[in-house]
């Protein structure tokens, strides 16, 4: 690698670092700050929850959706996050004698996801404490992790790149603008994007350093396991949808037809695919650095695996 590549790469690493320093928080001082969530308010905006879409629900039925549907929101993140920390102590080992900007940059980010599941697994606790029992989430992140860790470094970055940008759209995209949510679910995601802002800047770094050392047989077999893990997040998905749909039906308040439980778990399940598969498919620099990886056969067929989630 040329030297000057090197430096910008090493200058990307460093910036990143100062901007972890610069925006550190902690989860008492700063994001819970001794508050509980306020159930007056709605915990998930509209833009992602989608449950102005639910046209057979009250207002206050919408409201207490976008609440399940928040908190469950805060348990994917937590969830995810074991597979990413395992995969950045991993890959930071390839820094070890090498670039210690990288390293501490790395080191860094392990440091944070592992702070951000902690904040989750406090967030499920307050939530639990605000909403009727029976809410279950089934998923353990050491399950998901060993599925996701079986794949290939290629695969799994496009996986993890993907995920931390669209943490940051829709934080700036709906979480940021509404001014209908519970300020503590809002600072938790505007604590949360600070630190992630980053997270995606490496993840970058790291997947193109990866595709580098990457023949073009073995990125074809990314692509291809890109494609298993998108699918493997909708099984989650699907049965999340399942159980976040039989919970609402179970303490809404009222008998929902057999009709209108079809519609909600439809419906929730379309709202999980576009939060966690199609926004970050679609976001632009998701695209941009795909594409400058692939081949135009390679994304067409991503595309059409992607299309019938839609
Ligand atoms: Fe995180
Ligand atoms: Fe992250």
């Amino acid at each position: 690698m040329q030297a000057t590549m090197q430096e910008e790469e090493t200058e990307r690493y460093a910036r990143c670092v100062a901007a972890s320093k610069r925006v550190r928080w902690s989860i008492d001082e700063d994001v819970i700050r001794h508050r509980t969530f306020d159930t007056k308010q709605k915990f998930l905006p509209d833009g992602l929850s989608k449950v102005k879409d639910f046209t057979f629900l009250s207002e206050d039925e919408q409201r207490y959706l976008s609440q399940v549907q928040g908190r469950t929101y805060a348990n994917i993140f937590g969830l995810v996050e074991r597979y990413i920390d395992a995969k950045v102590l991993e890959l930071s080992r390839e820094h070890w004698f090498g670039d210690q900007t990288a390293l501490e940059a790395l080191v860094r980010f392990s440091d944070e996801e592992l702070k951000h599941q902690e904040l989750f697994r406090r967030i499920e606790k307050l939530v639990g404490e605000t909403m009727p029992p029976g809410y279950q989430f089934r998923p353990q992140p050491n399950d998901v992790a060993e599925v996701v860790l079986g794949k290939g470094t290629w695969a799994v970055l496009a996986l993890t790149l993907h995920i931390e940008l669209f943490t940051q759209m829709h934080y700036l995209q709906s979480i940021k603008p509404d001014e209908n949510l519970s300020l503590l679910f809002k600072d938790v995601f505007l604590y949360h994007w600070k630190e992630e802002s980053q997270h995606a800047i490496l993840d970058e770094l790291e997947w193109v350093r990866c595709d580098r050392n990457t023949s073009s047989e073995e990125r074809d077999k990314g692509v291809n396991e890109f494609i298993e893990l998108a699918v493997a997040v909708d099984g989650i998905l699907q049965m999340q949808a399942g159980d976040d749909s039989r919970y609402f039906a179970d303490t809404c308040g009222r008998r929902l037809s057999s009709e209108e439980r079809e519609q909600l778990e439809k419906g929730l399940l379309r709202a999980y695919r576009w939060q966690y598969i199609i926004s970050g498919a679609q976001h632009p620099h998701f695209i941009k650095v795909l594409t400058n990886m692939i081949t135009d056969a390679q994304a067409d067929r991503i595309q059409s695996a992607l299309s019938t989630l839609m």
